[in-house]
């Protein structure tokens, strides 16, 4: 048997499985603090102490006999996080996430340093990233960045945890902007524009090689075999792509957790720069995937229900009972955007509210935003987009029905809800452990899965008006967020 262990940016999840098939799952709460604006940050040694529970919880109810045959525990994590140790392996600060936005002029400088970065790094530079982070705190911290011996992404700090070394795979390396896509290393000219110094950097590893064995301590305390293999894994984008077999030409899917992802996998590197397409190395040896990712996700629903006080399924019910006339528009920019805009400073705003507007309405809005998003991440693909038939869609968010069908109707696609759609990283990461002692084979992790319910696309000519308002609503209102 094998762990998938994905550290979220909500909860840390853990999925035992039998040769890639879920058999337990456990799941810890994690909490994000944003201490100054476009801050959001996260205490890693809260990551490790949910990792340690999920473990235990996963662990417990298993006769001895079961526990020993854990071989492996394979890793998946939210990307571009900045986990800073010290030379005695000390965390100097908390985290700062993939969301954060404070490094944005840091952007423009790494952009005059190196105009064609975009086609070495895979996407041209964005402040949740890692490279900008270490410049900002040069610039910000500098007593913090003086003492940097280790930078690491959240997911391997994880893995140091587990089996006491450092090592990364190509997809989270491929979030940091120190990467080198094409030639799937570190790259000394990114590293030399942002105050980081290679050294720092751990080795890159496929997803499916040994990072190291857990340590002898934590596999007493687990019950575990000492023998059981950490497994270096890959980036939450990656690690959902394997799990729905999304590794080979024409092979995607779409992401709503957190944040959101329009993802394609491929054999070959196709930057696309130009609409903050990102073109990043997949976790397995010689892939690659296009991917638009949007910083917002399913995450406005959640946000919007908190904000009026009523459980989700509750108001997404309501929210799909309102006539389309009734509904306002709403920019989903809670924490600015990425794909295709790359705009840190952007936020979320209703527009069109009437006396008269219900909370269901504004719901209804926030829903019909998130399809937007994909509208636009199918344009920004461009020709690209057309190939895949139907696409397995991943996350909490792929739990509503109204929103996958919102989605299918504003971009198009054609998707499915696969079995098992909570838990896409966490199976990915799971899978990849199997690869790696031998449970699956290669062929096996290309295996896509079997579609549970079918959304298709409606053509509705009064939708294609209200996306061409949404977007002209961006672009009015984007000189005002500066
Ligand atoms: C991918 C991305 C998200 C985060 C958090 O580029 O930003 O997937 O990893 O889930």
């Amino acid at each position: 048997m094998e762990i998938g262990l994905d550290l979220g940016t909500s909860s840390v999840i853990g999925l035992l499985c039998e040769a890639g098939v879920p058999r337990a799952e456990a799941r810890r709460a994690l909490t994000t603090t944003s201490p100054m604006p476009y801050a959001s940050e996260q205490d890693p040694e809260d990551w490790w102490r949910a990792a340690r529970e999920v473990l235990a919880e996963l662990v417990a109810g298993l006769p001895e006999g079961e526990r020993r045959s854990i071989t492996a525990i394979g890793l998946s994590g939210q990307m571009h996080g900045a986990v800073l140790l010290d030379a005695s392996d000390a965390v100097l600060r908390p985290a700062m996430l993939w969301n954060d936005g404070r490094a944005h002029a840091e952007c423009s400088a790494l952009r005059e340093a190196l105009p064609g970065i975009g086609t070495l790094a895979g996407v041209p530079p964005l402040p949740g990233f890692t490279a900008p982070k270490l410049l900002w705190l040069a610039r910000h911290e500098p007593q913090v960045h003086a003492r940097i011996a280790h930078a690491l992404l959240p997911k391997d700090y994880l893995g140091y945890r587990l089996h006491g070394g450092y090592a990364t795979d190509p997809s989270d390396a491929a979030g940091t902007l120190w990467f080198d896509q094409a030639q799937r290393c570190w790259s000394g000219e990114l590293c030399a524009i942002s105050a980081t110094d290679p050294a720092w950097l751990p080795p890159v590893l496929d997803g499916t090689q040994e990072a190291g064995r857990i340590l002898p301590e934590l596999a007493a305390e687990l019950g575990l075999s000492p023998k059981v293999r950490i497994v270096t894994g890959g980036g939450d984008a990656a690690t959902g792509a394997v799990a729905v077999g999304a590794v080979e030409d024409g092979t995607g899917l779409i992401s709503l957790g957190t944040s959101a992802q329009f993802l394609q996998a491929g054999t070959g590197y196709r930057p696309n720069p130009g609409a903050f397409v990102h073109a990043f190395a997949h976790t397995l040896p010689d892939r690659w995937y296009q991917m638009a990712a949007m910083l917002n996700g399913a995450r406005p629903m959640a946000w919007f229900a908190g904000v009026a006080g009523v459980e989700i399924g509750a108001l997404l019910q309501e929210a799909a009972a309102v006539p389309e006339a009734r509904v306002p528009l709403f920019l989903p920019y809670l924490t600015g955007e990425r794909s295709p805009h790359g705009d840190p400073h952007i936020r979320g705003g209703f527009f069109g509210l009437e006396d008269s507007t219900s909370r269901a309405a504004m719901m209804r809005a926030v829903v019909e935003a998130v399809a937007f998003c994909f509208a636009d991440a199918v344009e920004s693909f461009g020709a690209a987009a057309q190939g895949p038939a139907a696409l397995p869609a991943l996350g909490g968010g792929a739990q509503s029905d109204l929103l996958l069908q919102s989605v299918a109707d504003a971009s198009g696609l054609t998707l499915f809800r696969p079995e098992g759609a909570t838990s896409g990283p966490s199976l990915g990461a799971a899978k990849l452990a199997a690869l790696a002692t031998g449970a699956l084979s290669r062929g096996d992790l290309a295996q896509r899965p079997d579609a549970r319910e079918v959304f298709s696309p409606r053509a509705q000519a009064s939708l294609q008006d209200r996306l061409e308002r949404w977007r002209a609503l961006y672009r009015a209102l984007k000189p005002l967020a500066q």
